[in-house]
């Protein structure tokens, strides 16, 4: 049986497309003459870039690499498990990896790290979320405070993903 889990609202609808829209300007802005090779970290980031690449004005490629650290837990493990690898050639190439949420920054270490081995042009990081207290990435949509957030593609133990809306587990 599932432990009931109480939700506290944090980000609604309209916050969330607000900052998806100024993520997505300024990725326009620093790319107008090439087509950037927008990375996805799944599993958390698909609603993000979903909405991210309907929101931009200049035309991307989108690829993904799969990389989990927090299990089932409301920590990270502190391993980066990369499960998927990319497909894309990435010589010479622009490329914007897209999180969900930047919480110790591990995962995206790891995935730029990892990305760079590829000889890209550039490398260029975006999270909808950083954790309050953590340094910034190039860019980003909210900062968010203490608490397991979930929604918007973020899940808890797998849970909640489909919400639209963005919530904090209450009690954590
Ligand atoms: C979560 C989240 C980010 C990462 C952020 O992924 O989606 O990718 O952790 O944490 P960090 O900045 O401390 O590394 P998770 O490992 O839970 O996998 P998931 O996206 O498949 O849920």
């Amino acid at each position: 049986m599932e432990q009931p889990l109480e939700l506290e609202p944090r980000f609604g609808r309209e916050e969330i497309a607000a900052a998806v829209g100024r993520v997505a300007a300024a990725i326009a802005a620093d790319h107008p003459d090439t087509r950037p090779l927008l990375v996805g970290i799944l599993k958390g980031s698909f609603v993000f870039l979903a909405d991210l690449v309907r929101a931009l004005t200049i035309p991307v490629e989108v690829d993904f690499v799969r990389a989990r650290s927090y299990g089932k837990g409301t920590t990270s493990s502190g391993a980066v498990e990369i499960t998927k690898d990319l497909e894309s050639d990435l010589t010479g190439r622009h490329v914007v990896v897209v999180e969900d949420i930047e919480d110790t920054g591990l995962t995206m270490d790891v995935v730029v790290r990892r990305i760079e081995a590829g000889h890209p042009a550039s490398v260029k990081r975006c999270a909808l979320l950083v954790r309050e207290g953590s340094e910034p990435p190039d860019y980003y949509g909210m900062w968010v405070g203490p608490g397991f957030v979930v929604g918007y593609g973020i899940d808890y133990a797998e849970r909640f993903r489909e919400l639209p809306e963005i919530y904090a587990i209450k009690g954590t």
